[in-house]
C-alpha cells in the first residue's frame, strides 16, 4: 500500500482530494496519510465545516484519517511516504518537485510541468540522478476522447490529417491563491496554464511542428495573455493545425474543451459528450470508450507505475518538456505580433 501526500488543497486538489477517497475506497492501493496547504482556510475549511472540505462526497471525508499541515517541510520530517502529488501553482511545481524527490519520494505532478523548459529539465535531471519517478499529470493523454483522436490517427484508417482545430475556454480563473493564475512570471498566463492542454496534445498525437505563429491579447494587467489562438506548421503533413484558448468568457459560459479532425477519408469530433467518428464515405458512430475521465485514470496509472515500478512512458519527461518548449515557442511569436517562430527540440 503507498503512502502518499497531497500537497496544493486549491481548486484542483480538492479534485485529487476526491479521486483519493474513491481509489481508497476501491482499494486501489493508495493510502492518502497527509495533506498540505499553506493557507488555513482551504486546509480546515471556513465556510465548508471542518472534514468536510471542498469534496463533493459530502461526509465521506470523515472515514479518512489524513493529517494536516501547513507547513511542506514538517510533513516531510514527520511523514513517511512514497510519494506526493504536487498541486501548487506553476512556480512551484520545479523546486518543490525536486526538493521531494531529493528526499527520496517519487512525485506526481500537475500540468504544466514548469514555467521553461530550462527548469523542466532540471526536474529531469533530478529525477535521473535520484532514481525516483516523476510524472507530469497531462491528463488529456488519459482522456478517452483524446486516446481515441490518436489511436485513429496512429492507425492511419482515415488517411492523413487535413485539418485539426482544438479548443478550450470559459470563465475568467479569479479564484486563485494570491491571483498566481492572472501573475505573468507565476502562471505564464493562459497559454503555459490553460492552452498548454491543447499544446500537449498537439505534441503527443502530431509531434514536432516546423513552425508555430500565434496571435495572443492580454485582458487584464497583471496576466501575460488571456487569449490566444496558434496554428502549427507540419512541413511533410501540410495540414491546417490549430488550436485557440480564451479564458475570458464569462457570464453563463460553461467551461469548455472540443476538437475537430478530418482526416481525408473521415472525421472525429468532440464536443464534450459522445465522440462522433464520421467516416466520409459512411455512417458515423459513437465508438464506446472508458467513462472514466483522464484525472481519475492519470492517478491509477501512476499508482501503478509506483506499485510495478514500471515506466511512465505514455508520459515522458522530455515529451512534456517539449510541450513547454513548444508553448514558449508561441508566447515568442505572440510577443512578436504573429511573427513565425521555427520550433527546435
Ligand atoms: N489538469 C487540469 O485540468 C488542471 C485544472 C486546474 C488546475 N491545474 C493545475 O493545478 C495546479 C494548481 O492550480 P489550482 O487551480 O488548484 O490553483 P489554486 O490557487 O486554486 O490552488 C493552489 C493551492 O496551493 C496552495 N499553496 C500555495 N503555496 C503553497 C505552498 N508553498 N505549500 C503548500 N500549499 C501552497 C494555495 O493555498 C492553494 O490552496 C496548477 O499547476 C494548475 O495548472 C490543472
Amino acid at each position: 500500500m503507498l503512502k502518499a501526500a497531497l500537497i496544493g488543497l486549491g481548486a484542483m486538489g480538492s479534485g485529487h482530494l476526491n479521486n483519493y477517497h474513491r481509489l481508497m475506497k476501491e482499494g486501489k492501493g493508495v493510502k492518502l496519510v497527509a495533506i498540505c496547504d499553506v493557507d488555513p482556510k482551504r486546509l480546515y475549511g471556513e465556510e465548508k465545516a471542518e472534514l468536510n472540505i471542498a469534496t463533493d462526497d459530502g461526509g465521506a471525508t470523515e472515514a479518512f484519517d489524513y493529517r494536516r499541515y501547513l507547513d511542506m517541510d514538517e510533513m516531510l520530517e514527520k511523514e513517511e511516504l512514497d510519494y506526493v502529488d504536487i498541486v501548487l501553482p506553476t512556480f512551484l511545481h520545479a523546486p518543490v518537485a525536486i526538493k521531494c524527490m531529493k528526499r527520496g519520494l517519487h512525485v506526481l505532478c500537475e500540468k504544466p510541468m514548469s514555467l521553461n523548459p530550462e527548469l523542466c529539465q532540471q526536474m529531469i535531471d533530478c529525477s535521473r540522478e535520484t532514481g525516483k519517478k516523476l510524472m507530469i499529470a497531462q491528463c488529456l493523454r488519459f482522456w478517452p476522447a483524446y486516446e481515441y483522436l490518436k489511436s485513429v490517427v496512429d492507425s492511419g484508417k482515415y488517411g492523413k490529417v487535413v485539418c485539426a482545430n482544438f479548443f478550450r475556454g470559459g470563465p475568467t480563473p479569479m479564484w486563485s491563491w494570491e491571483n498566481w493564475l492572472l501573475t505573468k512570471e507565476r502562471s505564464g498566463g493562459c497559454v503555459i496554464d490553460q492552452h498548454v492542454h491543447d499544446v500537449d496534445t498537439i505534441n503527443w498525437i502530431f509531434g514536432k511542428p516546423d513552425r508555430v505563429v500565434t496571435s495572443a491579447r492580454r485582458v487584464f494587467d497583471t496576466s501575460y495573455y488571456d487569449a490566444c489562438a496558434t496554428t502549427y506548421f507540419y512541413d511533410d503533413l501540410g495540414a491546417v493545425i490549430t488550436a485557440q484558448d480564451d479564458w475570458t468568457i464569462n457570464g453563463d459560459f460553461k467551461f469548455t474543451m472540443n476538437f475537430r479532425v478530418n482526416f481525408e477519408k473521415g472525421a472525429v469530433v468532440w464536443n464534450g459528450g459522445d465522440v462522433e467518428d464520421i467516416p466520409h464515405d459512411g455512417k458515423a458512430f459513437t465508438p464506446q470508450l472508458d467513462s472514466d475521465d483522464g484525472y481519475y485514470r492519470e492517478m491509477v496509472y501512476f499508482i501503478n507505475a509506483v506499485t510495478q515500478d514500471t515506466p511512465t512512458d505514455r508520459v515522458p519527461l522530455e515529451s512534456t518538456k517539449n510541450t513547454i518548449a513548444l508553448a514558449c515557442c508561441e508566447l515568442q511569436s505572440a510577443d512578436n505580433k504573429g511573427m513565425p517562430v521555427d520550433v527546435k527540440f
